[in-house]
């Protein structure tokens, strides 16, 4: 006997409505925002990724985000709303900490977890007691915001566990068929996830690192930011990849070298096509011997092997990392290659990153 199988398949045509950034057509833009309020999904650019939006006070539209991601019902989502107003009343206690963040940060990259007021239904937080909270500062998304008049429940717009997304294209690549709408407004600029910091009881608590460091973070309410246990676990992890989850991923293994060249030369000679993400320019003898083809400036692809030359400063690095690493996964390379990234704070959240992306089981 044959067993038999019950296959799903929901399948919607997916639009991608092209914005201006800086002034977004008001027509796409209340269409966006009439879907939002109808239970339906809508990916949107911010600063740092793009979202996959829902209506934070529609459980049923909530859900169709971790349907449509394939993400697990225990990983809360963060809520973006237009204004610090909007914000302090989606919470039951705000802090002066928050006072000082919000005005120096918002909008911006950063996202406050605070006790969850009971108008939050609970799946936006998976069942916890708080809520993450952030005002973007992408015209796109702020305008979205503004015209929906409701709360944004949206985590980046990517399949569970797969890179996020910086263009419109990337959305697509991993959500066509599942979602109606797409806002199209252009590579977001910050590249890497916000800071999500919770304001606790017990001080400021660091719970993923991001464009927004802990330094700047201490200076702005003067009192230290604790590293949370989880995240200090992991970041120990980089010097040895262990336990660390898997995230943040390309589909090609990823691992970070210091010394990138003899791990890249075994790769080749058994047989992979590598991508190399360096900061420092490697010298043509190097790349003479790794590859019969001779390199040319910036980018080049010789053979097995394909090189992209990283930005030195951690803000255009950051930028770039994701769609540099969605670029590798398009063009097929079995293996990708990091050049370790400086030990400085202000790495921190592409150290992050990165290990999670190297994280194997
Ligand atoms: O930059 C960003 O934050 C992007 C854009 C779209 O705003 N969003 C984003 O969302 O990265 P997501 O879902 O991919 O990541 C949200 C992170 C997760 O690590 C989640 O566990 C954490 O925020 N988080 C959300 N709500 C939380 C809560 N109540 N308590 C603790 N962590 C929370
Ligand atoms: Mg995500």
């Amino acid at each position: 006997m044959h067993p038999t199988y019950e296959i799903e398949v929901r399948l919607i045509d997916t639009r991608v409505s092209i914005v201006d950034r800086e002034n977004p057509d008001p027509t796409v833009i209340a269409e966006a925002a009439g879907l939002l309020r109808s239970g339906e999904l809508v990916a949107f650019p911010t600063e740092t990724v793009y979202g996959l939006g829902a209506d934070a006070f529609d459980p049923d539209a909530v859900s169709k985000i971790y349907e449509a991601k394939g993400r697990p019902s225990t990983n809360p989502l963060i809520v973006h709303v237009a204004d610090a107003d909007a914000a302090r009343f989606l919470t039951s206690d705000w802090p002066i900490e928050a006072d000082l963040l919000a005005d120096r940060f918002w909008p911006g990259p950063l996202s406050l977890v605070l006790p969850r007021a009971d108008s939050v239904p609970g799946i936006v937080s998976a069942g916890k007691p708080t809520v993450a909270l952030r005002v973007p500062s992408h015209p796109v998304a702020l305008a979205l915001l503004r015209a929906a008049g409701v709360p944004v429940a949206a985590p980046s717009a990517n399949r569970s566990e797969q890179l996020s997304p910086t263009t419109a294209g990337h959305v697509l690549e991993g959500l066509d068929g599942l979602i109606p709408l797409i806002l199209d407004g252009g590579a977001t600029t910050g590249g890497i996830e916000s800071t999500v910091l919770a304001l606790t009881a017990n001080g400021a608590v660091l719970l993923r690192p991001g464009l927004i460091t802990p330094a700047e973070i201490e200076e702005c309410i003067g009192e230290k930011v604790t590293i949370s246990h989880h995240l200090a676990a992991r970041l120990e992890e980089l010097a040895s990849p262990g336990q660390m989850a898997r995230h943040y991923a390309p589909r090609a293994r990823l691992s970070i070298e210091q010394d990138p060249y003899p791990a890249i030369k075994r790769m080749i000679d058994a047989g992979d096509t590598v991508g190399w993400l360096a900061i420092d320019v490697p010298d043509q003898d190097m790349i003479a011997s790794l590859t019969s083809a001779s390199p040319e400036h910036g980018a080049l692809s010789a053979g097995k092997l394909i090189l992209v030359k990283m930005p030195v400063g951690v803000g255009e690095y950051s930028a770039l990392l994701y769609a540099r690493l969605h670029d590798l996964d398009r063009l097929g390379v079995t293996r990708i290659v990091v050049q370790q990234v400086p030990d400085s704070e202000e790495w921190l959240a592409v150290r992050d990153r990165l290990g999670r992306a190297a994280y194997r089981e």
